[in-house]
């Protein structure tokens, strides 16, 4: 049964583009009242106009997920327009070539800039979350984190072998405010910056070579996994990392 999200309050940072953006689609087509952060703020405005077209609860709203500070106050005004937050999808993410090579490569700024957005914006945004979460009798956190994290041969897969780290100590010290903590780990997903940066090719060597299912994961295989992460069918679930990757790697 498709998972119902009324009268729910849902931030999800990000959401200007790619994953983010049909995530806030999706929640918002189920009933939630959907808070679309993104540092591009016109891109967060965008996207929550058009769920608004569409006869959708939506708000957009500037937000640099690496700035706590940045982050308190953007809540503040979520929860004082919405009256409380229950679902925060950390989905902001630094990715791609740029940040696919090692530390020594990308250089110590970049570096920075990388642990600042990719492991700090999902602690900023936890640690906002949670007393608020707490004062509506609990919630949900769902983190985004890459196949990468199997193997930490880039910055990056070392980024997102610590968001799922994160996900197990939040699922552990946010237990007693009834919060749940999962995280998705997709592999190679056709989103449009993802489709631009890499050729045809490197799509079919992952569904014909790396991947046991061989088809090209596409933005709805997330989507998917994040509605049943998100709602009351996964009530047993937490401090769960779930790889959507067409199988690849098949790794612990
Ligand atoms: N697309 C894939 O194949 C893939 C695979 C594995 C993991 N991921 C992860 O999924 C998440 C989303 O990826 P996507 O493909 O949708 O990316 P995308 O680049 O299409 O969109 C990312 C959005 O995040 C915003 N953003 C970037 N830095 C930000 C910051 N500091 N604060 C707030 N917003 C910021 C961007 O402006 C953009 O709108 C990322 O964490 C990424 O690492 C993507």
């Amino acid at each position: 049964m498709t998972p119902n999200f009324d009268g729910k309050v849902a931030v999800i940072t990000g959401a200007g583009a790619g994953f983010g953006a049909a995530f806030a689609r999706a929640l918002a087509q189920r009933g939630a009242a959907v808070a679309l952060l993104d540092i591009d703020s016109a891109a967060a405005e965008h996207e929550a106009r058009a769920i608004r077209d569409r006869g959708g609860l939506a708000t957009g709203y500037g937000c640099d997920v690496a700035d706590d500070a940045a982050f308190d106050d953007v809540l503040a005004r979520i929860v004082a327009e919405r009256g409380g937050v229950d679902i925060l999808i950390n989905n902001a993410g630094l990715h791609s070539a740029e940040f696919n090579k090692g530390f020594a490569e990308l250089g110590s700024a970049a570096s920075r800039r990388l642990i600042d957005v990719n492991i700090m914006g999902v602690v900023n945004g936890s640690v906002a979350c949670r007393p608020v979460m707490a004062a509506r009798g609990g919630g949900v956190i769902l983190n985004i984190s890459s196949i990468a994290a199997w193997s930490c041969t880039t910055a990056y897969g070392v980024s997102k072998l610590a968001v799922r780290g994160l996900t197990l100590s939040f699922a552990h010290e946010f237990a007693g405010d009834n919060i749940r903590v999962n995280a998705i780990a997709p592999g190679l997903i056709a989103t449009d910056k993802i489709r631009g940066d890499f050729p045809p090719a490197f799509f079919d060597h992952f569904a014909n070579t790396l991947q046991s299912v061989h088809r090209t994961g596409e933005v709805d295989d997330v989507v998917s996994a994040m509605l049943y992460l998100c709602s009351d069918q996964s009530s047993f679930v937490t401090g769960e990392t779930l790889k959507v990757s067409g199988g690849y790697p098949l790794a612990l």
